[in-house]
């Protein structure tokens, strides 16, 4: 099977835990345009949705799905989104496609985070994709050499590329993260740093990895 058939698997299964009347958070990616077309069947039932991008509200609002403000939401009930990583504590590298930020604070905001994925997102020990680091621009060098001094990984800025909120990404190569909820909060702490791509504070709640059938963690 195709890496994009199992995504698109993945996204569909998701949908069983659309519940009627859900203001539904969603978040970015390959995986989740297939989610959003699958949210698109049942937008009837659902009350709108708070979105984590620019490119995913402008698919939900194609469909006709409402895109609403957290701020007048309050806490959700489900978030749906994918990954770049994911271990077997459910922990996530996420923000390869730059709207980290966003997606951890649906994230946050959310009881259920349902994290959807191919087989090849699966993996023992995070760090073989590049950690992304969602930076100040002022402070782009100072946050890499913190990094690298903090690390040893080697951080790169994605250069051309401006998130959503106007910053700035640097990604980290060469990392084994064996205590993400300690990297995730280290790093956290460098000043110019807006948000890390580690999900381990907050990790996904279940995992639907993409495959005929589906396999629910
Ligand atoms: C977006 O910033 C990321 O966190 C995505 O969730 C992640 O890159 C997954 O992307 P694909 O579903 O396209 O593989």
């Amino acid at each position: 099977m195709s890496q994009n058939e199992a995504k698109r698997l993945a996204g569909e299964k998701a949908i069983d835990y659309v519940e009627d009347g859900m203001i539904v958070g969603v978040g970015t990616g390959s995986t989740v345009a297939f989610f959003i077309d699958a949210l698109a069947t049942v937008k009837d039932r659902i009350k709108g949705a708070v979105s984590s991008s620019e490119q995913s509200t402008q698919q939900l609002r194609g469909h006709g799905i409402e895109v609403l403000d957290l701020n007048a939401t309050g806490k959700l009930s489900l978030y749906v989104d994918g990954a770049d990583e994911c271990d077997g504590n459910k922990r996530l590298i996420k923000g390869g496609g730059a709207a980290l930020t966003r997606e951890k604070i649906i994230a946050e905001a959310s009881e259920k985070f349902v994290c959807i994925i191919d087989p090849a997102k699966q993996v023992p020990v995070l760090g073989r994709f590049p950690l992304p680091v969602e930076v100040i621009p002022m402070a782009r060098s100072l946050v890499a050499r913190e990094i690298l001094a903090m690390t040893g990984g080697q951080p790169v800025w994605r250069d051309g590329v401006t998130t959503d909120n106007g910053n700035w990404i640097l990604d980290i190569h060469n990392l084994s993260i064996v205590d993400p909820v300690g990297m995730e909060q280290a790093l956290n702490q460098i000043p110019g740093v807006v948000s890390v791509g580690l999900f381990a504070r907050r990790p996904a709640d279940v995992v639907i990895v993409g495959g005929q059938p589906p396999i629910v963690l």
